[in-house]
């Protein structure tokens, strides 16, 4: 079973992770890591913090000779920004942040302390776990890339833009869509068999944890409701050359809670940013008095960013299932069951 933990505050020392679960012989490239790490930081309408911030990967445990040893991995990224005993208390809880609610559930009167935590920030370490999650996956030649298919309900790349320069003049916040396709998987990871094996329930419950994402769709999804079976359902054929394949994917790449060898395509759908340059109203929490929210420096957008994250929640998904199909302990015998698959 590959699973991972995270720790860290936004503007602590530092987030870790440890994953535990791959297997031995797997080599591992720093380089490939930060590359995913930078990618997280783009996007058009990103804030201040993408600047102060270049992230990079140290690994503290779980490797010899940049080889995996089967025992838990280490990942470490520094905070650039750690100056999380020097900030000042926040009483103005944000409506749509964790603000509120965490702050009643654990007992603080400073939001600071539910929102240092609360914070995207923690998804740096899920890349950093997922891009791990990627470099096995490509020891069998399966590949995953995200892209926006929309923000503010704009989808040309150039009124994208035009939007979010909209937004940050009236100081508004946007979401959008973006979608993640896993290619190249075989067919059998997850299974019909139980709830909790099922490929497509695993995978939505690894990207609705992505915060701010409150929707997701594989393949038709919502759309599918609309038609007719006869509009939707992959018909089934076979050549010498590419075996069983599908005329079309509507599914999405799932069928009966498996992968059905063709490419899984998952939509997220992203709120709008939380924190908002002209905030909306609240209660202050120690004087009950109307209040305007509180403002920390804050994206505009990050629907290319939650892609970056769709991709590495995934990554770690699907590099569980194939482990529990073709084994978990040794690299070279993944591969020769691979083979035989
Ligand atoms: C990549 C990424 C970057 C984000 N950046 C910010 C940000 O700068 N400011 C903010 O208020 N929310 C940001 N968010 C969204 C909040 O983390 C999220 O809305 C909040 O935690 C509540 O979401 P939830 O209701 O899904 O838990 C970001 C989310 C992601 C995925």
């Amino acid at each position: 079973m590959l699973r991972f933990m995270s720790a860290g505050e936004s503007h602590g020392e530092c987030m870790v992770a440890i994953i535990e679960g791959l297997p031995a012989g797997l080599y591992i490239d720093e380089n490939i890591i930060n590359q995913d790490l930078f990618r997280r930081q783009q996007g058009y309408g990103r804030g201040g913090r993408m600047q102060i911030e270049r992230d990079t990967v140290k690994i503290l445990t779980g490797l010899k000779a940049k080889k995996t040893l089967g025992s838990p991995i280490t990942l470490m990224i520094k905070n650039k920004d750690f100056k999380i005993n020097e900030l000042p208390a926040i009483t103005q809880p944000r409506p749509g942040h964790a603000d509120l609610s965490g702050a009643i559930k654990y007992g603080f009167s400073d939001m600071r302390c539910v929102l240092e935590r609360a914070s995207a920030r923690e998804t740096v370490v899920r890349v950093a776990a997922g891009a791990i999650a990627k470099i096995f996956l490509s020891e069998f030649g399966i590949k995953i890339s995200s892209k926006v298919i929309s923000v503010g309900g704009q989808t040309n790349s150039k009124k994208i833009k035009e939007k979010i320069d909209f937004a940050r003049n009236k100081k508004d916040t946007l979401g959008g869509i973006f979608e993640v396709a896993v290619m190249n998987v075989p067919a059998g990871l997850g299974s019909y068999v139980h709830y909790d094996r099922r490929l497509d329930a695993r995978l939505a419950l690894a990207l609705m944890s992505i915060p701010a994402i409150k929707a997701v769709e594989f393949g038709m999804g919502f759309e599918a409701a609309n038609k007719l079976g006869s509009q939707v359902h992959d018909q089934i054929s076979y050549s010498l050359k590419k075996g069983f394949f599908r005329l079309t994917n509507n599914a999405g790449g799932l069928e009966g809670g498996m992968s059905n060898a063709q490419t899984i395509i998952a939509r997220c759908g992203m709120k709008p940013i939380a924190t908002l340059g002209n905030p909306l109203k609240t209660i202050d929490f120690k004087t009950k008095k109307p209040v305007k929210a509180s403002v920390q420096r804050s994206d505009i957008s990050a629907v290319e960013a939650a892609g970056v994250i769709g991709e590495s929640m995934s990554a770690l998904v699907i590099a569980d299932a194939f482990m529990e199909r073709f084994g978990s302990d040794d690299l070279r015998r993944i591969k020769k069951a691979f083979k035989l698959k």
